[in-house]
């Protein structure tokens, strides 16, 4: 199993290296491929670098480690070669004004997930995880003690869940699905109760999600 993490920024750089020493092969790609390079060879063996293009071709799961406007780009150029693959999203709807201050950049019932979904080809199997902890704080909770940190995901498809569950726990997290697609807003920020932004940036382990989850499902 191989997965393409597609842009080597905050999110994909983490990823990559959770999953390198989880055991897992990563096939790293970026804009700039001499950054792809750069990580693999910090990686080692189980990573190698690659056009975004082959990285994907070669790959079971595709993680977007991008923004949302260079998914819109990204998506229709890769459609073809996305069809069957497990695409993992961790794009939150997020812009920083000028004084570096967050803005949501899409409307409060508009998730990015339903953007990102909505580009890809019917035969993939999306899956929205690993944008649910600032890159911070998910570079640095890999396999916490003595307790995992949770991670959330989304999605509709069993091969996209069974696949992110193998991926979140070799990262060395906790996974819990938050629900289906149409649940994805909850696991983004600004404005998802279920993201780290939600707990007033709480880093919380599967217990603590489990109780979140079951609350929020709570009637009023
Ligand atoms: N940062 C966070 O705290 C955080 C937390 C949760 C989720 N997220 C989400 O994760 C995603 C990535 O965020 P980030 O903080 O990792 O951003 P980032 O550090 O800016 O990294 C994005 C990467 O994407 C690359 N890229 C852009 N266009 C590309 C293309 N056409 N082909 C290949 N690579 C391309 C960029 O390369 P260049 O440098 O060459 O442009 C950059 O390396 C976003 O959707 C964000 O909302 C971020």
């Amino acid at each position: 199993m191989s997965t393409a993490i597609i842009g080597v920024g905050n999110i994909g750089s983490a990823i990559a290296r959770h999953l390198v020493a989880g055991g897992e092969s990563v096939v790293v790609a970026a804009r700039d491929e001499s950054q792809a390079k750069a990580l693999a060879e910090e990686l080692g063996p189980n990573a190698r670098a690659a056009s975004v293009e082959d990285a994907i071709t070669g790959a079971d799961a595709v993680v977007l480690a991008l923004w949302l406007d260079n998914m819109r780009e990204v998506i229709p150029q890769q459609a073809h070669l996305l069809d069957g693959k497990v695409v993992v999203d961790p794009s939150n709807p997020i812009g920083f004004d000028a004084n570096g201050q967050i803005f949501r950049t899409l409307p409060d019932d508009q998730s990015a997930g339903s953007i990102v979904s909505g580009l890809l080809p019917a035969g993939a199997h999306y899956v929205k995880a690993f944008g649910t902890l600032a890159a911070e704080a998910l570079a640095a909770s890999t396999n916490r003690e003595p307790r995992r940190v949770a991670l959330f995901y989304a999605t509709d498809d069993d091969t996209a869940a069974t696949t992110v569950e193998r991926l979140i726990r070799a990262a060395g997290f906790d996974p819990l699905k938050a629900g289906g697609a149409a649940d994805a807003g909850r696991i983004e920020a600004p404005g998802g109760d279920l993201h780290q932004f939600g707990f007033n940036g709480e880093i919380i382990d599967l217990e603590q999600a489990r109780t979140a989850l079951g609350a929020a499902k709570q009637p009023a």
